[in-house]
């Protein structure tokens, strides 16, 4: 059998990530579907605990890290929102941390502050799963989201990857453009207004690694060579001035018509929630892959994860 080298480790950032864990995760992760589809689950996890600790609001990480765990015979220690735990009398990250892990054997943490998931592993002796710091990163929604494209492209050979929306403040965009470049021949086209621009260093950090990046205001012109569409959300939480948020919150809007341009074998992703940037009729066409798996594939993917890291 193969070494699991996820075993007792933090999931921080997808900077941690080889084409071997990937390759690792993903296989995992095809054997919680056929788990699910035959029996719903298993026992594996009995006995062991996850807390979710989110600061932030949450719908499909929260309910999948949950469900995840259950379907593998654990537990959890469900903390939505911090209003009623002693974070809302003033206690640190670094006690709330320490309490919970004395609880439970892994702790998946949001927070609104870059970095936070990191300090939080810091202070925990139980691994520590990253699952939103700020506008810092998103490791598992990055997971899920390319483990949703190799599904349509197996060997993301020449794959040209079309971001658009909030390049600027869009986490699951800089963890999953950053997991993008360990593989070899991929082209990403960001396509933001200018003061949603992707970010410089992150950008350099790309073509360093021989990513070939475009940057684009206009949709259009990045359309025809599109294998997949990744949509985003501006981000109103990072905006401190509400009016220029409202004037950016539709700037792009995929419709049915949007779709005529793209290719017939391309997908169209979004992490979600959508607030208008995606047109509900868009849904129905084969290429819209966000409803249909990109959702249901962080459950197996946290299903995976949280097997790898807590069993050896
Ligand atoms: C994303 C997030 O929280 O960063 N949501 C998610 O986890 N699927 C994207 C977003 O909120 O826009």
């Amino acid at each position: 059998m193969k070494t699991n080298i996820l075993y007792g480790h933090d999931i921080l950032s997808v900077d941690q990530f080889s084409e071997e864990s990937l390759q690792l995760i993903f296989s995992t992760a095809d054997n919680m579907r056929i788990l699910v589809a035959q029996k719903g689950g298993d026992e594996c996890l009995k006995r062991t605990i996850m807390t979710a600790l989110f600061y932030e609001p949450s719908s499909r990480t929260f309910g999948s890290f949950i469900t995840a765990m259950q379907r593998l015979g654990g537990g959890c220690i469900p903390l939505q929102g911090v209003t009623y735990s002693s974070v809302a009398k003033g206690e640190t990250l670094a006690d709330t941390v320490r309490t919970f892990a004395s609880y439970s054997d892994v702790v998946v943490i949001r927070h609104p502050e870059i970095g936070s998931a990191k300090i939080a592993a810091e202070f925990s002796e139980k691994p520590v799963i990253n699952a939103g710091d700020g506008t810092g990163e998103h490791p598992t929604q990055a997971l899920l989201d390319l483990y949703t494209i190799t599904r349509h492209f197996p060997t993301l050979k020449n794959i040209t990857i079309t971001m658009v929306g909030d390049m600027l403040n869009g986490r699951t965009v800089h963890s999953l453009a950053k997991l993008l470049s360990i593989f070899q021949g991929v082209t990403l086209q960001f396509v933001s207004p200018s003061i949603l621009r992707f970010p410089e260093g992150l950008q350099k950090k790309l073509t360093d690694r021989g990513v070939t990046v475009r940057t684009f205001e206009r949709l259009d012109t990045a359309l025809p060579e599109t294998d997949v569409l990744y949509v985003t959300r501006v981000q109103k939480e990072r905006f401190t001035d509400l009016d220029s948020y409202e004037k950016l919150k539709h700037c792009y809007v995929i419709t049915p018509k949007t779709l005529e341009h793209m290719k017939k074998d391309a997908i169209v992703m979004h992490p979600l929630p959508r607030v208008g940037e995606i047109a509900m009729d868009v849904d129905l066409d084969p290429r819209a892959v966000y409803i249909r798996e990109e959702m249901g594939n962080g459950m197996y993917i946290r299903m995976a994860l949280l097997k790898l890291i807590l069993l050896p």
